[in-house]
């Protein structure tokens, strides 16, 4: 009776989900966290939350976590401001595959953003990355390899270049470097996905055969076309992710603003 109407998008990275989230009761939240477990991402069109209603939707996932990387909103500080001018040069905020956060020991279970103002129609999408599906698709000699593996992720790998511009603004810069492990492969709800960010893993603990071999296979891996999908933002789209799906922002020029909420 309470069952939401999904429709699953290109390559089956994620689902729409057919639901108005204003009104979202506890039965649709129980249902939304299914399919989160199962489909990684999930796409809600033209919600257009107050930032009230965002933060009550969001609490309901987990605790918000901090971001000290970015701007918070002014009355909301759990929410962080995602903006680009059309003057803006340099890197995208979240330019390149990655998790976030993965440098903490315990990072973010789910981002949530929602778009506040968008360029035009096909600008500024954002990439999304099947990790349940790009398990599935390992040589099973790799599965094996990597099984009991422990990834080394840093603040400073090669993703951080792209919040310099964030982290001038907000005066952040030079913030000294964090460091976590985490095994190379998660299980939720009984089914298995890559889990590493090909934008902070500098290394794998103990594993003594050429690392950059294995980090180099497996972040072209996980970020193939087949388990990708753009996703194209209008005004008041609401994305929601879990560790299962890697993301990244697009280059494009124009002025926009994201909502940003992660909870742990
Ligand atoms: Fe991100």
């Amino acid at each position: 009776m309470n069952k939401l109407s999904v429709e699953l998008s290109e390559n089956n990275v994620g689902c729409y989900v057919k639901t108005d989230l204003k009104t979202v009761n506890d039965l649709k939240i129980q249902e939304i966290k299914k399919l989160l477990n199962k489909y990684a991402v999930l796409f809600f069109k033209e919600q257009n939350l107050s930032p009230e209603e965002y933060m009550r939707f969001a609490s309901q996932f987990g605790k918000p976590a901090k971001y000290p990387m970015l701007k918070p909103h002014k009355d909301f500080k759990d929410i962080y401001v995602i903006e680009r001018k059309k003057s803006d040069k340099g890197l995208s905020f979240g330019e390149g595959a990655h998790l976030d956060s993965v440098y903490m020991n315990n990072p973010p279970r789910f981002t949530f953003l929602q778009a506040v103002e968008v360029p035009e129609e096909g600008q500024g999408n954002t990439l999304f990355y099947n990790q349940f599906l790009a398990y599935e698709a390992l040589p099973n000699e790799i599965k094996t390899k990597i099984e009991n593996l422990k990834g080394i992720f840093s603040s400073k790998g090669k993703i951080a270049k792209t919040r310099t511009l964030r982290e001038a603004e907000h005066g952040t810069s030079n913030t000294k470097e964090i460091k976590s492990q985490h095994k190379l492969v998660q299980t939720i709800d009984g089914r298995k996905a890559i889990y590493s960010s090909p934008g902070h893993i500098v290394g794998i603990a103990n594993y003594k055969a050429d690392q950059n071999e294995l980090i180099e296979f497996l972040s072209s891996h996980q970020t193939k076309k087949e388990f990708s999908f753009s996703f194209s933002w209008k005004k008041g789209d609401l994305a929601l992710w879990s560790s299962a799906s890697l993301h990244a922002a697009t280059a494009f020029n124009g002025n926009r603003k994201m909502f940003r909420i992660t909870v742990q």
